[in-house]
């Protein structure tokens, strides 16, 4: 059974990786579709009925819901010919400002569920299969102000380049997304501590542009997706840059 599993697939660029899917006709047996809201996961076959869609509404926080989705897995045992990992969430503001629980659902959501996924899907993976993972340009330098968010997508940006590498020889197309500000519902959990400055608001990208763009490159096989101008001269200059000259500047409030 050929199959693609998105995660996050109930909201934002999750959702838009769910319609990108069905749009490029990838003549898959089943999409699965992962995330915690079920209703909202249950609108897609009637959205797709020539799709067939399984519905796993799962908490990647815990662990009985990822032993879940891997008994699933031994059972139908796929191939998995596409995976899309947009689950995940931050919340702004200094970290004595956010709970250490919230601090630490972050860490489990952005990184714990793409080592412990990841190593679950590998075996089923196809050769030349797909993995697309949501890092973020915050993972191109620390951020005071959002420290565990920027950290954790720093480690999901180097973890996916290493397993990029690892799995060359199977011809694996794996490809870290590291968008700017996007506009998703993202921001409602992001903001409850802080407010957004009003340059951000301004250029949030459009979450369509920026998978289309996520999905061409990983067709093409690249290591990173960047969407936009201002966000590639971001990544240009905090490789070429020393990350002490920014932190002078950055989050000094
Ligand atoms: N928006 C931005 O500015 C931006 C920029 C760069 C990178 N990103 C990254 O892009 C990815 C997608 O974000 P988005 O902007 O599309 O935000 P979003 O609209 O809030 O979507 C986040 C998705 O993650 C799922 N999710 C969150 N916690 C989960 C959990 N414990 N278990 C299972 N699913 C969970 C949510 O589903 P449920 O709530 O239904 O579980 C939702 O479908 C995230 O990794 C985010 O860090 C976002």
């Amino acid at each position: 059974m050929n199959i693609g599993i998105i995660t996050g697939a109930s909201s934002g660029m999750g959702k838009e990786f769910v319609k990108l899917t069905m749009q490029n006709h990838l003549d898959l047996d089943e999409i699965w579709v992962i995330a915690r809201r079920k209703e909202r996961l249950e609108a897609w076959p009637s959205l797709y009925k020539e799709q067939k869609f399984r519905i796993l509404p799962l908490d990647l926080q815990k662990k009985e819901d990822v032993e879940c989705l891997k008994q699933i897995l031994e059972e139908t045992q796929p191939h998995i010919e596409l995976f899309v990992h947009c689950a995940g969430f931050g919340i702004m503001g200094k970290i004595q400002d956010i709970s250490m629980e919230e601090q630490a659902e972050m860490v489990d959501v952005n990184c714990r569920s793409v080592v412990e996924i990841s190593s679950l899907l590998l075996p089923y993976m196809k050769y030349r299969g797909r993995m697309i993972y949501m890092a973020s340009a915050a993972a191109f330098l620390p951020q005071p102000g959002f420290a565990v968010y920027a950290a954790s997508k720093a480690f999901v940006l180097s973890y996916v380049r290493a397993l990029r590498a690892e799995n060359r020889e199977r011809q694996l197309r794996v490809t870290a997304v590291c968008p700017g500000a996007v506009k998703t519902e993202f921001f409602n959990r992001a903001l409850t501590k802080k407010h957004l400055p009003a340059y951000k608001k301004l250029v949030m990208a459009d979450p369509k542009k920026v998978i289309k763009k996520a999905w061409k490159d990983n067709q093409q096989n690249k290591e990173i997706s960047v969407y936009g101008k201002a966000i590639k001269l971001t990544h240009l200059v905090t490789k070429i840059l020393p990350h002490s000259l920014f932190l002078q500047f950055i989050g000094r409030k």
